[in-house]
């Protein structure tokens, strides 16, 4: 268990994980410079190493991957325009309907299967000005997310990927990806980083979730896509002054938590099949494939939420039949049986 703060079993979500020694080591060491000014040399590096590893031209930090949601969405489109994207997606859950206030889009939602839409539904969706008498909007841009995480964790196939970017140049849209846990996908399908966003105009992947750096997210594309991004994060208060204390940790992140999300999507699925077929609780397992766990409880799921508390065990309830379980890099095999051993105790009751 590494750097691990309490006995608490904190499986809310990988936000919670905090840098450890080698990465607080990095931070004190970087080099730094005036990043407003393009002179810090370590944010200049991270950007550079982000973008190779995607494939793509060039990169921006930003603090937060609503920040770079944001910034995306505001460079693709023009007030007015459409966005379109699955229902329970993060950026039209959680990021206070940032599309609609700093970007005036309206959104279009496609239904997702366990937070993956597929290329007709989002084919159908599309609309445009022209041809309409000016009824209609122009849908500008697809937005996906990779991994979903209200859909429970679970990876687009390269096939629909391939598809929906083959629909979004025919109707003239760029895509989006929300890759906040782009590399747990990366490590659950197999596909390299570069495979998975070949067919993506821009992508946002986070340092701070399961990659367990404190702060910060990597928007990538081409030269010209991030020099006007560049602009857009400025207007939006992100430009960050000696930030390669925080780039730092990200590089430390890349270089050594990539290949642990294994760990995590093993300890996962662990928690899946010994929960599964516990008396009042119900997994879909083949949803389970990287990082979290979604457990539907016939009994409410904050009475489940406040009992585990009890026992030591965090999480979130994110409905009234849902709980969500997100295994990361402070939590070990032991702990994984703990949490089994609470679940086990807690459904006999
Ligand atoms: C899929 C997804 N996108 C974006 C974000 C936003 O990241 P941040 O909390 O850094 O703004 C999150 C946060 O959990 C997320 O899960």
């Amino acid at each position: 268990m590494e750097n691990t703060p309490s006995r608490i079993i904190d499986l809310r979500s990988d936000t919670v994980t905090q840098p450890c020694q080698g990465m607080r080591e990095v931070m004190a060491r970087a080099e730094v410079g005036d990043d407003v000014n393009g002179d810090d040399p370590t944010v200049a590096y991270l950007e550079e190493k982000m973008a190779s590893l995607l494939g793509m031209e060039a990169g921006l930090f930003v603090p937060s991957g609503t920040m770079s949601n944001a910034v995306a969405i505001r460079t693709h489109t023009q007030p007015g325009d459409e966005i379109i994207a699955e229902e329970y997606s993060h950026l039209y859950v959680y990021e206070g309907g940032g599309y609609a206030a700093l970007s005036g889009c309206s959104i279009a939602l496609v239904p997702g299967n366990h937070g993956l839409v597929n290329p007709e539904e989002v084919s159908n969706r599309i609309r445009k000005s022209d041809g309409s008498r000016s009824h209609f909007p122009n849908t500008s841009l697809i937005c996906l997310e990779n991994t979903s995480n209200r859909g429970g964790g679970t990876c687009y196939s390269l096939e629909t990927l391939y598809e929906i970017g083959d629909i979004a140049r025919e109707s003239d849209c760029r895509m989006h990806l929300d890759g906040a846990r782009l590399f747990n996908a990366v490590v659950a399908s197999g596909n390299r980083a570069s495979e998975l966003v070949a067919m993506f105009d821009s992508v946002s992947v986070c340092l701070s979730k399961g990659l367990g750096a404190p702060v910060g997210s990597v928007l990538v594309g081409t030269k010209p896509f991030i020099e006007e991004a560049h602009r857009w994060r400025k207007m939006l208060g992100g430009g960050m002054r000696q930030s390669g204390i925080l780039a730092a940790a990200g590089l430390y992140a890349l270089d050594h938590n990539l290949d642990r999300l294994k760990d995590d999507h093993h300890h996962a699925r662990k928690l899946a099949e010994s929960i599964q077929g516990l008396h009042g609780l119900h997994i879909s397992i083949n949803t389970v494939e990287s990082n979290m766990v979604y457990v539907q409880t016939e009994e409410s799921a904050d009475k489940w939420k406040q009992q585990l508390e009890e026992q030591g065990v965090l999480c979130f309830a994110l409905g009234e039949n849902t709980l969500r379980l997100v295994t990361h890099l402070h939590i070990d095999e032991e702990q994984v049986e703990e949490v089994v051993k609470v679940f086990k105790n807690l459904s006999r009751k």
